[in-house]
């Protein structure tokens, strides 16, 4: 017989970036800085990734565009990557996003693309630790989630290989 079962998790939202702990305002900073340096000048919409790994060191990332457009990548994805490329057995524990555009003012916190889930949810499932996300926009409200596998239900990992 069929069931319907219904797939939820649960974030945090803080008001302001003041409300967060140290190691947390720290490392979304580092994210401010990093999406200070994308290279973003087709869209104009800058964001930077920061990651924490296990033995302390911070990584971070921002977008690279390119001009044939699906050439570029995603911030979190080059952070993602060259975390995988210089710690390749250090666990990912944090991960903070915060995005600015030079069109309109983001407030809303943006959460990773469809392909950065898919990419980070491999590291996450090989790790076998859940990776935390914080996301901020331009400044202001900041959210957050307990893992990428609540961000990308029903996700594909490497068990149906
Ligand atoms: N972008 C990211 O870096 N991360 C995301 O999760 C969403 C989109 C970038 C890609 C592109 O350079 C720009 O933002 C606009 O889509």
């Amino acid at each position: 017989m069929a069931i319907k079962k219904k797939i939820g998790f649960d974030i945090i939202i803080y008001d302001s970036f003041e409300e967060l702990e140290e190691s947390d305002r720290r490392l979304l900073e580092r994210s401010v800085a990093a999406r200070n340096n994308a290279y973003a000048p087709y869209s104009n919409f800058q964001v930077g990734a920061a990651l924490e790994l296990e033995n302390g060191e911070i990584v971070t990332g921002n977008n690279q565009e390119n001009a044939s457009y699906p050439s570029g990548l995603c911030a979190e994805r080059v952070a993602v990557f060259y975390a995988g490329a210089k710690f390749p057995n250090m666990a990912i524990k944090s991960l903070a996003i915060s995005v600015i555009s030079k069109n309109n003012e983001v407030l809303e916190p943006a959460a990773p693309c469809g392909n950065c889930r898919q990419s980070l949810f491999e590291y996450e499932y090989r790790q076998k630790s859940p990776i935390r996300i914080l996301m901020m926009g331009a400044k202001g409200k900041v959210v957050e989630c307990s893992s990428v596998a609540d961000i990308l239900p029903l996700g594909f990992d490497n068990t149906y290989l």
